[in-house]
Order: C-alpha cells, then sequence, then structure tokens
C-alpha cells in the first residue's frame, strides 16, 4: 500500500509511525492514507493512540521512527505552520479557541495563517461564517459562546485555510442529536465545496458510520483493521478491542 500511494498527487499519509513520551508506547506502528474527496474515519478506544497520531500527521508531534507524506513529499518534521501552508488543517478535542478573541477575530486567523493578507482574510472570515450560519455571532467572544457553537467555531477557523486536508479531533463529543446531525451535514458540504478529504475522529457510531468511506481502527497504539463500514462493524477484531460483541 505504501510504496503506490506514494506517487498519487492527493493523499496524506502516515508510514509505520512510532511515538513514546516516557514509559508510555504512545502509537507502536500505526499506518494510514487519506485521500482527496473521502472521510476516513478514525475510531478506537480511549487511549488508543489517535489523537497522537492526528498530532503526528499535522506536524505537533514528531514520530520517533516512521514518516508523514503529503502527496508523495516527505514533510516529516514539518511544523504546523508549514502543513497548514501546504493545505493540512485540523480542530483540536478541546477546541482551543482564542477566548478573549472575537468570533471573527478566530476565523480570520486561519486565514491569516496561510498567509492571506488583511483584506483577503476578512474576506475569507466572512465567507466561512456565512457558510456556518455563524455570521450573527461574527462578533461575539469565542469565550461566550455555547458549547455547540464553539465547536463549530474550531471548524471555522480551519475551514478558512481552505484545506486539502482537514482533521477533526471528536467534533461531536458533549454535542446533542440535533447538533450532531448538523454536524454531519458540515462534513458532508465540507468534502462537496472544498473537494477535500476528511479524517475524522469519533465515538459516535451513528455519526461514523453514515458519514465515512472508510475506517481505521486503532488499538493500543496499533492499525488493527481498516475498510469499509459494513466490513468494520462485522470485525471480530473490532468488536473485541472497541465496539462490543453485541454491536450490530
Ligand atoms: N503528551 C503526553 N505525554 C505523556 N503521555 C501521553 C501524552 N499524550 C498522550 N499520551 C498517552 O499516549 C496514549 C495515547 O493517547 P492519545 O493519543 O491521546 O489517545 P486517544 O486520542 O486515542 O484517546 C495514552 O496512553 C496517553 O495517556
Ligand atoms: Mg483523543
Amino acid at each position: 500500500m505504501q510504496s503506490v500511494r506514494a506517487a498519487d498527487s492527493g493523499t496524506l499519509e502516515a508510514r509505520d509511525v512510532h511515538v513514546r513520551f516516557e514509559g508510555v508506547r504512545a502509537i507502536s506502528g500505526a499506518s494510514l492514507h487519506l485521500g482527496q474527496n473521502e472521510i476516513l474515519g478514525l475510531i478506537g478506544p480511549n487511549g488508543a493512540g489517535k489523537t497522537t497520531l492526528v498530532n503526528v500527521l499535522t506536524g505537533f508531534q514528531r514520530p520517533d521512527k516512521g514518516s508523514v507524506w503529503l502527496s508523495g513529499r516527505n514533510v516529516t518534521g514539518r511544523t504546523p505552520f508549514q502543513l497548514a501552508r501546504d493545505g493540512v488543517a485540523r480542530t483540536f478535542q478541546g477546541v482551543r479557541l482564542f477566548g478573549g478573541l472575537s468570533v471573527f477575530q478566530n476565523v480570520e486567523a486561519g486565514a491569516l495563517g496561510v498567509g492571506l493578507g488583511g483584506h483577503r482574510a476578512r474576506e475569507r472570515a466572512d465567507e466561512v461564517l456565512q457558510w456556518l450560519n455563524l455570521a450573527s455571532q461574527a462578533m461575539a467572544r469565542a469565550d461566550a459562546l455555547p458549547f455547540g457553537e464553539e465547536r463549530r467555531v474550531g471548524i471555522a477557523r480551519a475551514l478558512a485555510m481552505r484545506p486539502r486536508f482537514l482533521l477533526l479531533d471528536e467534533p461531536a463529543a458533549g454535542l446533542n442529536e440535533r447538533e450532531c446531525d448538523e454536524l454531519r451535514e458540515v462534513i458532508r458540504d465540507i468534502r462537496r465545496r472544498l473537494d477535500c478529504g476528511v479524517l475524522l475522529i469519533e465515538h459516535n457510531m451513528a455519526v461514523i458510520m453514515g458519514l465515512c468511506d472508510r475506517i481505521h481502527v486503532l488499538d493500543q497504539g496499533r492499525s488493527i483493521a481498516e475498510g469499509a463500514p459494513s466490513d468494520i462493524r462485522a470485525n471480530s477484531d473490532v468488536k473485541r478491542a472497541y465496539l462490543g460483541e453485541d454491536f450490530v
């Protein structure tokens, strides 16, 4: 899978990644690839290494071993800033907005971060706020927002970078059912409008099974399965490690 994918034009790929923190093996041999215009689910139990793998793919964590490839180029060791300029954007499990700034300024920061000038950054922020139905909140302070909207601003900030690859770390956590439905539509719309690849870490199986083209499963830092949703839900290793024997 690796050498063939490396020559592809639009892929973000982790190859045999290993990460250790002190005594903890967070990832010990994970490989995955994300193509353009696909939605890839990344699932597994708490502590499986999902966030660490996203950190590696986005330059926030350097792997001890293994490499990261972007459209056939080895980009291991590049900074988050460099990767963002090359089209790799993410959201965080803990959202991490600039709390004292307005919603508008948070989203504008995404556009400025990938090198757009003042006027174009403001235009881009306006456009994304309209797109995500946040225009009426543009002047609100980010730390005054209800939780669901805070999440949406995190996605808006990443979209202002106009990514080719977007990595979402548990975007539905803590959302109610209506907000989960909206999120699903937003993710479909992102793929449609930006033609980008989306990697989605999520524990909500209705969201994962309903959205993803492929699902990759991590357990204890290792890739244990990958396939279409129908294959993954029937996979006995995945049931044992994560979904539960009763999952149908
Ligand atoms: N900065 C860190 N320092 C020490 N241990 C860490 C750090 N980040 C993650 N870990 C550990 O690495 C493992 C994988 O964590 P993580 O990638 O957050 O898993 P997941 O996102 O799948 O829940 C866990 O055992 C976690 O405690
Ligand atoms: Mg995590």
